[in-house]
């Protein structure tokens, strides 16, 4: 049997349960594709599959070893039957989600065909490999939540992580003003590298006296990347005739009494989505901000990295013959 390397778990717990090891190489179905994957995007949520919160949360069964990660790039190397789309050669980037086949942090991973994208173009793989997850997620909250149109105030919370830094890009290419609450001198750098039309510093000494003193007083639409004491503040400063929304799972999650409108959402991919970021990120020349690429074997230190202050997003090297990053 073929066997690939991979990063997996024996059983569900902290950082230091992922281990790389040989597993087999899975087998593409029916409307499937096996990539050879050079790079996986690491997501902020990667951490709560791997705690076993999405098993507990759906009432699922894991089997083990269990192998992480819900998006990559590479190549096609085969296409199961009535996979016709793309076609071994192509270089594509895929998310899959709990993907039933394993993960992304691996030498090879089985996709449905319907959730694998031509590289968009003009990214190198390892952009391609960190774009989707979070990609899909900020333009579900900003287009579909939100419905943010242009001359529209934005704020966005948490502007320079994973989502934040593509949602502050994807708003103001969609011809927002965009007010950005980022992490750190590094991450106001990097919102206001973003398009920001005003990046400050969320986790400052006083955010709001800050927005207050720039004249800023109400926004139009808000969205919630982290939750607490600030998230609820920002929501009451949000019109009324406006909106608010935040991804299931910012923790933690706005007391709805702070605005009772507050979307709750899901960056849920499927074909027409992943359709209108990829025309949304060729058409704005959106790119991701990747700070570190890890390979397989220092994921314990990438997990444990997402607990504290990072910027936009992370990847692993899961094929040797891969540029460092
Ligand atoms: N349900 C879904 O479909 C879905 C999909 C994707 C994401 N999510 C959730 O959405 C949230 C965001 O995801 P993500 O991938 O962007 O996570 P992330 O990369 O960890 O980004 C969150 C960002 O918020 C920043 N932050 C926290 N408090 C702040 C404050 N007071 N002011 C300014 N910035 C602040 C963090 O800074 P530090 O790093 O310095 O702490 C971090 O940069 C997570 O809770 C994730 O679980 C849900």
């Amino acid at each position: 049997m073929a066997t690939m390397r991979a990063a997996a778990i024996r059983r569900f717990g902290p950082e230091s349960e992922i281990g790389v090891e040989e597993l087999p190489i899975p087998e593409p179905g029916e409307g499937q594709l096996l990539l050879r994957l050079s790079y996986a995007g690491i997501g902020s949520w990667d951490a709560f599959e791997r705690e076993g919160g999405y098993a507990s949360m759906l009432g699922t069964r894991a089997s083990f070893p269990y192998i992480l990660g819900s998006q990559g790039a590479g190549l096609v190397v085969e296409a199961g039957r009535g996979a016709d789309r793309l076609k071994p050669g192509d270089p594509v980037c895929a998310t899959g989600f709990l993907n039933p086949k394993g993960g992304f942090y691996a030498e090879y991973a089985v996709v449905d065909e319907e959730l694998g994208l031509p590289i968009p173009r003009g990214y190198s793989r390892l952009e391609a490999a960190a774009v989707l997850g979070a990609g899909l997620t900020a333009l579900r909250g900003l287009s579909d939540a939100l419905r943010l149109r242009p001359g529209e105030t934005l704020c966005v919370l948490g502007a320079s992580g994973g989502v934040g830094h593509l949602a502050v890009q994807l708003a103001a290419a969609m011809g927002a003003r965009v007010v950005a609450l980022a992490s750190g001198e590094d991450g106001v750098a990097l919102a206001s590298a973003c398009g920001a039309y005003l990046a400050l510093d969320g986790k400052g000494p006083d955010p709001l006296d800050e927005l207050r003193a720039r004249g800023i007083a109400s926004f139009d639409k808000l969205l919630l990347l982290a939750g607490g004491s600030l998230a609820e503040e920002l929501c009451r400063m949000t019109r009324p005739e406006g909106a608010a929304a935040f991804p299931a799972g910012i923790a933690p999650e706005p007391d709805p009494s702070a605005f009772p409108g507050a979307l709750r959402f899901y960056g849920e991919p499927d074909r027409e989505i992943s359709g209108r970021l990829l025309a949304a990120i060729e058409a704005g020349g959106i790119r991701p901000h990747v700070d570190r690429v890890f390979e397989l074997e220092e994921l314990p230190a990438a997990h444990r990295l997402l607990r504290g202050h990072h910027l936009g997003a992370m990847a692993a090297r899961t094929a040797r013959d891969s540029p460092r990053g």
